[in-house]
């Protein structure tokens, strides 16, 4: 039976797609390429080539009014200074200001740390037959490096980590709290302010710029919790979910694991490639400022427009007849996991870091890890895909 356009539902919150999106994937890029929702009222493209196109043009694809869905519906006010959801001039001068103390070095300072990390945390873990990777590692690391970057002290880091995981997956239309973590952060930096260290709290606070009116000054209060807040807020749920798929598709696939067993420099491509296939930012999306044409469709001034990752991301028309298959030796210029052009993710290379050493510490300790997929539990939907609940044998 041929598929029509009708037959076609995709939306981020439908458990069942959720769970198996492929076929859904293939049937949006082969029959619906840009797709209508009309339940909840939004459209969602998903050819690799229109999303990179898309995101290009943000004179007429805005993030100034959101970029996930939920809150894009409930049209919900942005804070200033959360540049994800800004436009030109402020996204360029708000991500500046963040680059100029986020830099690789700073990034690559946190190897070290990183490593010990995971090897005490897996060594914790020696001797146990069973264990959850979610609870017991991928959620750990991320959440460490953010107290490490942050200076979040060590006692509060798993109650902020875990705020920042249920407002990610909370169900549609629950309200935010904003003020438990602004409060929380405003805290850590009067005692910063105190004590002055070398993390990046740190050089947020002690920086100076020019801004828009020529003053040179430091950023205010209220800039400085908004920029943790984004920090925290968008590197501890997506990079948590990496490492989850990471232990999944190497559980599924013991040939390429083996592969990296013999040979450890295949780890950075198979990162890339876990990513890719299967993306932690599961769809994002762009408010459409003025009539246009999308697909060689008109799209009129107010809509939503959804990328779907995924399935961009196993677009055969961009990565070749196996684009469905996960292969860690795929030579690839590109994937849509981390964004593209004006937003794309400041964080790429801290995640990527981070899944490294991890599997890195992971082969050279547990090897033969096997995830018990009959109480494997995927997290609640929303903007991220990833498992909620992980459980491994070793040995
Ligand atoms: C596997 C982990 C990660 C994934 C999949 C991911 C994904 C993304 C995506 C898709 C965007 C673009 C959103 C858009 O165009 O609307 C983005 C932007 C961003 N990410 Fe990440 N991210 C990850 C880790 C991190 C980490 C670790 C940090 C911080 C330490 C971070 C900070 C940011 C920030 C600040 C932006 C906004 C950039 C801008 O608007 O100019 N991300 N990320």
């Amino acid at each position: 039976m041929s598929t029509t356009v009708a037959d076609i539902y995709w939306d981020p919150w439908d458990r069942e797609i959720y769970e198996n999106p492929r076929p859904v994937y293939r049937q949006l890029r082969d029959h619906a390429p840009l797709y209508h929702n009309d339940r909840h009222g939004f459209y969602a493209i998903s050819r690799y080539d229109d999303v990179e196109r898309m995101l290009m043009d943000r004179d007429t694809f805005i993030s100034g009014k959101g970029t996930i869905l939920d809150a894009m519906l409930a049209n919900t006010p942005i804070s200033p200074g959360l540049f994800i959801f800004e436009d030109p001039p402020f996204h360029t001068f708000h991500r500046a200001r963040l680059m100029r103390v986020f830099t690789p070095r700073a990034v690559n300072l946190l190897e070290h740390d990183v490593r010990e990390f995971c090897a005490r945390t897996l060594e914790a873990l020696a001797g146990h037959e069973h264990f959850d990777m979610m609870g017991d590692l991928a959620r750990e690391v991320p959440m460490r490096v953010m107290g490490l970057l942050l200076g979040i002290p060590e006692s509060d880091q798993r109650v902020l980590r875990d705020h920042f995981i249920e407002t990610m997956h909370r169900p549609k239309g629950v309200e935010i709290d904003r003020t438990f973590v602004s409060d929380t952060f405003s805290t850590y930096l009067d005692y910063r302010e105190e004590h002055p260290s070398d993390d990046l709290m740190t050089r947020l606070l002690l920086t100076e710029f020019e801004d828009e009116t020529g003053t040179t000054r430091r950023l205010t209060r209220e800039e400085l919790v908004t920029y943790i807040n984004l920090i925290a807020a968008a590197g501890n749920d997506t990079t948590g979910l990496l490492i989850g798929w990471t232990a999944k598709l190497l559980s599924d696939h013991p040939d390429q694991r083996a592969e990296i067993a013999n040979d450890p420099s295949l780890i950075p491509n198979a990162i890339d490639e876990i990513v890719r296939f299967e993306p932690p930012a599961y769809s994002f999306g762009r408010y459409v400022a003025r009539d246009t044409e999308l697909v060689g469709q008109t799209v009129p001034a107010g809509s939503i427009v959804m990328c779907v990752s995924g399935a961009a991301n196993q677009d055969d028309r961009v990565f070749g007849p196996d684009a469905e298959q996960f292969d860690i030796h795929r030579t690839m210029q590109r994937h849509i996991s981390f964004g593209y052009g004006p937003h794309f993710c400041i964080g790429a290379n801290l995640a990527r870091l981070e899944g490294r050493i991890v599997l890195e510490e992971l082969m050279k300790r547990m090897p033969n890890w096997q995830v018990d997929n009959d109480n494997a539990r995927l997290i609640y939907g929303g903007p991220t895909r990833g498992w909620e609940h992980l459980p491994v044998s070793v040995g």
